[in-house]
């Protein structure tokens, strides 16, 4: 076993490592900067039909689900398809109505989990198209999809979700950047510069790599904490959710991920000196209304660690602490501000002596309803 950890403590910081290169495994072949090109043969008879399609409907459970709500916000925002995204116990349980022409995209890392197998079928009853984004090759979701695209992540041990999730935002931000190529939704110009920038991002996740031990350094901090609440927007809001997710699954601190927005509904009640609050505050163009999130929870001395963008001035002066990732083009942000999330989680999890790969109560695959 010490072998297959490959140096690492655990599964799971080996797997948070294996990033840049699960990243780039994802890419290759299918993303061609110099020939300003996306090629997904998986999904190569629908790509056009999906390019038309009224209603895509994301179906996925856990970490998996929240790459969905990442894949919302890339195909509204690419492709302006409408886009809405369940948790496949729910789907499978609804009478769901189902149009001609509606796509069903189920997301699963072990292709195995048996709601989201569940509502496929349901879906595939009802005359859906349904298409399936798996890391596991000839899993039975692989199997019943009419077609799909593989996120090649390689086999993850660790029960907490780290290089798969990334693998699928990297697969979804190609699907929907394809889509909207054949729909005519983006510019040459946008696409040639979203695909540069997606290049680009391997390299970029193994510069935020070198920050363990800074991030480690924070993690003793708030080792003892009771609780955590994880805010972001836009695109960084999935990843706030993934956030809390993962910190509860290893360390069973209690943890709640949020829209910044949304916090002055209910969590602010919550906040008080004891209480530690990370932001995803890079700058984008919800930049400035999470910088005045920030200044509320500090107003109730709340203790915010801030993911900021390189350079940021103006966060770090506000914030306990920060943590800095480099800039890169807003849609792809998910890929970067999860990765700090992971390792923050990971520390505080081993400080407080817990389980990392196998947490109580978990498994890595739900085979059973
Ligand atoms: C379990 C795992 C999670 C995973 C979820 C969905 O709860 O512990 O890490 O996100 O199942 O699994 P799937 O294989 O369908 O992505």
């Amino acid at each position: 076993e010490a072998i297959e950890k490959g140096g690492f403590d655990h599964f799971m910081l080996k797997e948070i490592f294996e990033q840049p290169k699960s990243i780039a495994d994802c890419l290759r072949g299918r993303l061609l900067p110099e020939e300003a090109l996306i090629q997904l043969g998986g999904i190569h008879n629908n790509l056009s039909k999906l390019a038309k399609a009224k209603r895509i409907v994301f179906v996925a459970c856990g970490t998996s689900w929240h790459a969905g709500l990442v894949g919302e916000y890339l195909f509204e925002e690419l492709a302006r398809i409408n886009v809405e995204v369940e948790y496949a116990s729910e789907f499978r349980y609804r009478n769901p109505i189902i149009k001609e022409g509606d796509f069903i995209i189920a997301i699963s890392q072990s292709g195995e989990t048996a709601d989201t197998m569940a509502a496929l079928e349901l879906a595939k009853s009802k005359g859906a198209i349904i298409l399936g984004v798996c890391n596991v090759v000839g899993s039975s979701i692989s199997r019943i999809t009419d077609e799909g695209v593989y996120t090649h992540a390689g086999p993850e041990i660790g029960v907490a979700s780290t290089k798969a999730f990334t693998a699928q935002v990297t697969v979804l931000t190609l699907m929907a950047l394809a889509t909207a190529k054949a729909k005519g939704t983006i510019t040459d110009d946008v696409f040639r510069r979203i695909i540069f920038e997606l290049d680009a991002i391997p390299a970029k996740v193994a510069e935020i790599l070198k920050k363990s031990e800074e991030i480690k350094d924070i993690s003793k901090l708030f080792t003892f904490a009771q609780n955590f609440i994880f805010l972001g927007r836009g695109l960084n809001f999935p990843v706030a959710l993934e956030g809390a997710l993962k910190l509860k699954e290893i360390s069973y601190i209690h943890a709640e991920g949020y829209p910044a927005a949304e916090m002055k509904h209910g969590p602010i009640a919550l906040i008080d000196e004891d209480m530690p609050v990370v932001f995803i505050a890079t700058k984008d163009s919800s930049y400035e209304k999470v910088v005045s999130n920030i200044q509320e929870v500090k107003a109730r001395k709340g203790r915010v660690i801030a993911i900021v963008s390189e350079g940021d001035v103006d966060v770090k002066k506000m914030v306990d602490f920060a943590i800095e990732i480099p800039n890169t083009h807003e849609i792809l942000q998910p890929l970067l501000t999860a990765i700090p999330l992971q390792l923050l989680s990971y520390y505080i999890a081993v400080l407080r002596g817990r389980n990392v790969d196998q947490p109580r109560n978990l498994a890595k695959s739900v085979t059973v309803e």
